[in-house]
């Protein structure tokens, strides 16, 4: 197999990055440890569909160092980093991505991936799954299952399960507690306002957010935009939600309310069309507009375009649409992951905990992945508290042990 990057000679920048991650992925470290004289996964060849990031690059070495053939591709066209993809290359993963990949490039990417006939796979939001269920069925045969890192990738898979349409077990990693608590929440929570703040270079403090999404992602980007001193807006088609919302101290409203008054704008919802010509129509003049959610469907840009005279690079990863009454509207990243296509992707420390169960997900599927359904699994218990431990242990973090009164106590109420 041949990699498919960019430039190989950005390597040695990319090198510093992985460095750096792996120095912060503690976790990460002890799995690839523990695991790399044993090698539980020789002979498998594993296929990653995921942002190609140092922290990425990290999950793809461990599992080289613990036995397996890898190849990685990107999961997302603006969110891969092309030094890091060099990088990897030259430390013989073979990768396949290129920064700002059409869509036929974007897919000429995993297609190619799957080259190395996988057995296990980690998927993103459910494209390489898609790919291996249509165009690459051919493949399916020697696949054991596989993984899926997000919340649409869930969706996805769940819709296919329904219809009996799944045609191997895959793992619900998103729904892991060491993944989503952390990740969706305060890895989206730090990892989108460092992108939008640093690419805009705007004050929060004093400005009205708005939030479509009150879930993990939501919960997160609201948490952060209030201790910056935004007053903060969030919408919600769940009542329950909405409710918790304002419990937690933010207004809520709908869009059609909302969309006058915000200054920054964060759909984090997985739905499509959450801020459309509507909405458009009397947002102020200079409202950012970004999207937090897997695809870039969130902000309809067709409708925005539609009202669109002129559309002007305004700063790098941001684009002005001048629109025809003279207000200008400002669109973060195209619209895809702002974190990702505007920034770094989550700090590396939660990435750390979010691949460790990814690995522990891949062992348990290499053991006993033949005896699953094709359905939609959970991670084991025994996976999620063995991450925490280990998290805890290398944040030198002690936790209380039953005595034998309460152990009785506890277990026989
Ligand atoms: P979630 O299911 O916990 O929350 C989604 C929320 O959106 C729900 O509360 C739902 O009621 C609400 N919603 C749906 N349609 C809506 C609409 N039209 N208007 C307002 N609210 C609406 O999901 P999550 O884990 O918070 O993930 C949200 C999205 O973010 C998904 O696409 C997921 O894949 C993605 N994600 C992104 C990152 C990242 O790094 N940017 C990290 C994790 C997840
Ligand atoms: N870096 C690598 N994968 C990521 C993800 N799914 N979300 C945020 N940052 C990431």
């Amino acid at each position: 197999m041949k990699s498919m990057i960019k430039d190989p000679s950005l390597a040695a920048a990319g090198l510093l990055k992985i460095e750096w991650a792996k120095n912060h992925m503690p976790v990460l470290n002890l799995f690839s440890e523990r695991y790399s004289k044993e090698k539980p996964f020789a002979g498998s060849h594993i296929n990653i569909c995921l942002h190609i990031e140092a922290k990425t690059a990290c999950l793809a070495l461990a599992l080289r160092e613990m036995g397996a053939e890898v190849a990685l591709a990107g999961c997302n066209p603006l969110s891969t980093q092309d030094d890091v993809a060099a990088a990897l290359a030259e430390r013989g993963v073979n990768v396949f991505g290129i920064h700002g990949a059409d869509d036929d490039l974007y897919f000429e990417c995993i297609d190619r991936s799957l080259g190395n006939n996988p057995d296990l796979i980690i998927d993103d939001g459910g494209d390489l799954v898609h790919l291996l269920h249509t165009e690459k069925r051919a493949l399916m045969d020697r696949i054991i299952g596989g993984c899926e890192e997000t919340t649409t990738g869930l969706n996805r898979l769940r819709a296919m399960a329904s219809k009996n349409e799944l045609c191997f077990p895959m793992i619900a990693v998103n729904d892991a507690d060491c993944k989503h608590l952390f990740d969706n929440r305060y890895g989206t929570g730090q990892s989108a306002w460092t992108a939008l703040m640093s690419s805009t270079n705007l004050l929060v403090a004093g400005s009205t957010v708005v939030i479509a999404g009150y879930g993990w992602v939501g919960r997160g980007l609201a948490l952060r935009a209030k201790a910056l001193g935004a007053r903060v807006i969030v919408t919600e088609i769940d009542e329950v939600k909405a409710l918790e919302a304002i419990m937690d101290g933010h207004d809520t409203m709908s869009m059609n309310e909302a969309a006058a008054l915000g200054d920054f704008f964060i759909t984090a919802t997985g739905n499509c069309d959450v801020l459309r010509k509507d909405h458009f129509e009397v947002m102020k003049n200079g409202a950012v507009l970004s999207n937090a959610g897997h695809f870039d469907v969130e902000i309809n840009k067709e409708d925005l375009k539609m009202m669109t005279s002129e559309i002007m690079p305004a700063r790098e990863n941001i684009e002005a649409y001048c629109l025809k009454d003279g207000r200008k509207i400002y669109l973060m990243g195209e619209g895809r992951l702002v974190n990702l296509a505007c920034g770094m992707g989550h700090p590396v420390e939660i990435m750390d905990m979010s691949f460790a169960v990814q690995v522990g997900s891949l062992l348990y599927l290499k053991e006993k992945g033949k005896e699953l359904e094709p359905v939609v699994n959970p991670v084991p218990r025994e996976v999620d508290k063995k991450i925490a431990a280990l998290k805890l242990d290398s944040l030198g973090k002690s936790i209380d042990v039953l005595t034998e009164k309460q152990e009785k106590y506890w277990f026989n109420r």
